[in-house]
Formats: structure tokens, C-alpha cells, sequence
């Protein structure tokens, strides 16, 4: 087998993105499109993958520094045959080329080593897809028998040719001994006065070169990002692919078109997820969760059974079994909650650990805060963990009760089974299984009227 060499072009200024990103560095469900076309690429084992860049190179380089890339630059962009040019001197004679592109995101692995395979089988392996609205598109032209004669761009192309539904989709992969050869002979007599790859084909034709056509398995699995529009399009396949396989696993979805995932999900039996709810980063989910409307959780772990309420957000985090979240509630980066812990509306919970049992129902922040099991923590109760200049912690042992509008000035100590009055403010360590409150006393005033106006 010859080895494989990747090249992805992703030169391009992408003009119609209007942006000063980088097109390939606009995101396809929360990563950058050219992560997906490398995420692909290196399915397929290369023995090199080379990417072509140009505009806004350093940002493009930067985001990927871990990945195994050789950067070829093309600082003029003449062309994707002048393109494809730029990578070869880094690649070996006895190598089978595939050239992808940067911002086409959604091409698979299987087509791909189908492309390959011809290649190295002595043919040139060819990407093509039949399409309703060829426009734009390079088309392809075969000869009576059916045989693949040449690719013309639209642009160069006569009315009958135009009418050719078969377009390419720029996808290709052949010897890299014989493209080096080709790729020198080109011209760039066209209406564009570029270098194009494509022209590649006839030149195979000539030599008598057999060019093997592959289709994608879908035809929007070589869709482009050219502008914002084709970008959304482009999302919204992916994100249907992605609830799709999330119900074919089992989860079920209130509605498909109203979940966005970007990231990983992995999920297990009988989970329901109801509408609006985004998914970020590495999320798992145990077995019967209840995820509610509108609810964002990124880079977290949810235990078994456990419900989260509509409009939570929850970043960073994991929660256990059995666990009752919101609504509204917002669990921050470092919060661990152990089983069975209720966090209830407008309760944020920062950088804490949470024992089993323990319960923060309503109005309440946590922050740095160690508490233990079988915690009850009243309404309107705040760590006071920020001086203006360190943040400190709050431990709170098993069984404490915490009444209604406290305030625990940190670093404190809560111990276990102690009880704090309501509408305290603790400063000092409070002793276990004792009442400690502390309150101004209550008096009403005798003679006092109300202001009135005058
Ligand atoms: C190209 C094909 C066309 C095909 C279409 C599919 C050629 C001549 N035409 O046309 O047959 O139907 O793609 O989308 O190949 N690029 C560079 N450097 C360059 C020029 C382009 O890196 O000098 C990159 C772009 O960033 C892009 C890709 O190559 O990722 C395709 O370039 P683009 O200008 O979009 O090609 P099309 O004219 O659309
Ligand atoms: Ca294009």
C-alpha cells in the first residue's frame, strides 16, 4: 500500500464570510471547522497531513499547535492547483495524495478511503455528488460511454454544460508522482486566471488514466461553508445527525431540531431531554435523567435519576444520583454534589462540594464552600467567601441546620448537628449540636407614628 498523504486547502480568503476570522476557524457546532475536516483526515491514519493556509495563518496554526500538522503556506492564493503545489515538496513520490477542504466539514471517513483506494489502485479517485442546483460548482463531464473526460468550473462553462447536474465536489486523491508532474504543466488560461486542481483530470484522461467516481454517502455530506447562510445550513445538518444518533441510543429527544450538542455526549438508558437545551464540551449522563426546557450544561456528569429543573446552567460540574437541580438554579466550575442533593431556584453553588442528602432549596449562593450530609440550608443564605482580596472557605459538618438569611462570614467552621438561627451573621466557628445565633433583639418602639406628608 502507498502511504497516505493528506493535503487540506484552507488558504482561502473566504470573502463571503465578511469577518476578519479565519474561514476555516468559524464554528460547526462549537469547534472550528477545520477541526472537523483534521478530526476526519486522521481517521484515516495518514502517513502525513499537510494543511495549505494562508489568511490569518497564525491563528489558524496556533489553534491546532497539538496537532501532528506540517503547515504549508500559500501566501497568494493562485488557485487550488497552486494550492495542492505548496504541499508537495513535503511529500514522497510513492505516496497516494487526498485532497480535502477546510470548510467542507461533514465528509466521512468511509468516501474518503473509497477516493483513496482508486488512487492507489493506479486511478484518480474522485469526489462527486448529483445535485438540484449545480451553480457554483465545478461540473463534471463524461464522454458517451460514460467515462469521466474532465471537470469544467462553472464559471468557464457553456449553457449545456451548465445543465450538468453532476458536480465536484473538490474532493480527490491520486499518485503524488503523477500530480507533481501535472500540477507543473498547468495553466491558468481561464475565466479566473487560476491554477486549478480540477485541470488535473483531463490530463489523467490524455495519459489514459481511469478516473473512478465516488459518491458520498448523503449529498450534504460535502456541502461547503462559503457564507454565513451555507455555515447555518451546514450546523443544522450536523446537529440533526447528532440528535439523531442520541435517539437511535435511546434518549428521548422532545424535539430533535430544538437540541444543540458541541461536544461529546455520551448518555445512558431512558433519558429525556426537553426542548432548548444546549450540550458543551464532555457531558455524560446516567441512565433516567431529566434534563428540562432551556437548560445549558457544559463539561459535566450527572448521576442516575437525577432531574434538572427548566433554565439551569451548570459548568463544570459533576452532580450525582438522584439529585433534584432547579429551576433556575446555576452550579459553577469545581462543584461536586454527591447523591440525593436538592439545589433549588436561584441557588448558585461555586467551586463547592456538597455531601449526600444536603439540601440549598431556595435564593441561596455557595461558594468555597465543604459541606457535609444531611445539610439543610434556609432561604437567602450567603457565604460570605470574598474579602476584596482572598476568597476563603466555609465548611459545614453533617447534619447542621442553617436557618433562613444567614450570613457565613468566611473562613468559617459550622459543626456538625449545629443549628444557626435565622437572620444571622456568623463570624466565628459555631460548636456542634448547639443553637448559636446572633441577631440584634427585637423591640418595638412606643409613641412611633409614620411620617406623613405635609
Ligand atoms: C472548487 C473547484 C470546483 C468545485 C468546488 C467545490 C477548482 C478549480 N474548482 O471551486 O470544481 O466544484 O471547489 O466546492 O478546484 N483554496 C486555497 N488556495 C487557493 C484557492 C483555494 O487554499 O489558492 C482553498 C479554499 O480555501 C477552499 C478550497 O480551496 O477551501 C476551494 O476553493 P474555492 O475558491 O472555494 O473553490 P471553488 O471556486 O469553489
Ligand atoms: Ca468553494
Amino acid at each position: 500500500m502507498s502511504p497516505l498523504h493528506v493535503v487540506i486547502l484552507a488558504a482561502g480568503l473566504g470573502k463571503r464570510m465578511h469577518s476578519d476570522l479565519p474561514k476555516v476557524l468559524h464554528r460547526l457546532a462549537g469547534r472550528p471547522l477545520l477541526a472537523h475536516v483534521l478530526e476526519t483526515a486522521e481517521t484515516l491514519k495518514p502517513a502525513g497531513l499537510h494543511v495549505v493556509y494562508g489568511h490569518g495563518g497564525e491563528r489558524v496554526r496556533s489553534h491546532f499547535q497539538d496537532k501532528p500538522v506540517t503547515w504549508v503556506a500559500q501566501p497568494e492564493q493562485l488557485g487550488t492547483g497552486h494550492a495542492v503545489m505548496q504541499a508537495l515538496p513535503g511529500v514522497p513520490d510513492e505516496a497516494v495524495v487526498l485532497v480535502l477542504y477546510g470548510d467542507v466539514p461533514l465528509v466521512r471517513a468511509g468516501a474518503l478511503e473509497a477516493v483513496a483506494d482508486a488512487a492507489s489502485a493506479g486511478k484518480i479517485g474522485l469526489l462527486t455528488a448529483r445535485v438540484d442546483t449545480p451553480d457554483g460548482y465545478g461540473r463534471i463531464v463524461r464522454d458517451d460511454a460514460g467515462r469521466v473526460v474532465g471537470i469544467v468550473e462553472h464559471g468557464d462553462a457553456g449553457t449545456e454544460q451548465r445543465a450538468i447536474r453532476e458536480i465536484n465536489t473538490g474532493i480527490m486523491a491520486v499518485s503524488a508522482k503523477r500530480l507533481r508532474a501535472w500540477l507543473e504543466g498547468l495553466e491558468n488560461n481561464n475565466r479566473q486566471g487560476e491554477y486549478y486542481l480540477t485541470d488535473v483530470i483531463a490530463r489523467g484522461v490524455d495519459e489514459g488514466v481511469e478516473i473512478e467516481t465516488v459518491f458520498p454517502q448523503s449529498p450534504e455530506d460535502t456541502v461547503g461553508a462559503n457564507d454565513r447562510v451555507e455555515l447555518a445550513r451546514l450546523e443544522r445538518i450536523f446537529q440533526r445527525r447528532q440528535a439523531e444518533a442520541l435517539m437511535r441510543g435511546g434518549v428521548n429527544l422532545s424535539d430533535p431540531a430544538r437540541l444543540d450538542v458541541r461536544g461529546r455526549v455520551e448518555t445512558g438508558r431512558d433519558v429525556s431531554i426537553d426542548i432548548n437545551v444546549v450540550l458543551e464540551g464532555n457531558v455524560r449522563i446516567g441512565d433516567r435523567v431529566y434534563i428540562g426546557p432551556n437548560c445549558v450544561l457544559k463539561d459535566v456528569d450527572i448521576g442516575d435519576d437525577t432531574e434538572i429543573f427548566p433554565n439551569c446552567i451548570l459548568d463544570s460540574a459533576s452532580v450525582g444520583s438522584s439529585c433534584r437541580i432547579g429551576p433556575y438554579a446555576r452550579i459553577r466550575p469545581g462543584t461536586e454534589l454527591a447523591d440525593s442533593v436538592h439545589i433549588g431556584n436561584f441557588v448558585e453553588v461555586k467551586a463547592s462540594i456538597i455531601g449526600a442528602g444536603s439540601k440549598a432549596n431556595h435564593l441561596t449562593y455557595i461558594g468555597d464552600a465543604e459541606i457535609g450530609s444531611g445539610v439543610n440550608v434556609g432561604a437567602g443564605t450567603i457565604t460570605c467567601n470574598y474579602d476584596g482580596a482572598s476568597k476563603h472557605r466555609t465548611i459545614i459538618g453533617d447534619g447542621a441546620f442553617i436557618g433562613s438569611g444567614v450570613e457565613l462570614v468566611a473562613p468559617i467552621t459550622v459543626h456538625p448537628g449545629a443549628t444557626i438561627g435565622a437572620g444571622s451573621t456568623i463570624s466565628k466557628d459555631a460548636p456542634a449540636d448547639k443553637l448559636t445565633v446572633s441577631r440584634g433583639s427585637q423591640q418595638t418602639v412606643k409613641g412611633w407614628r409614620r411620617p406623613k406628608k405635609s
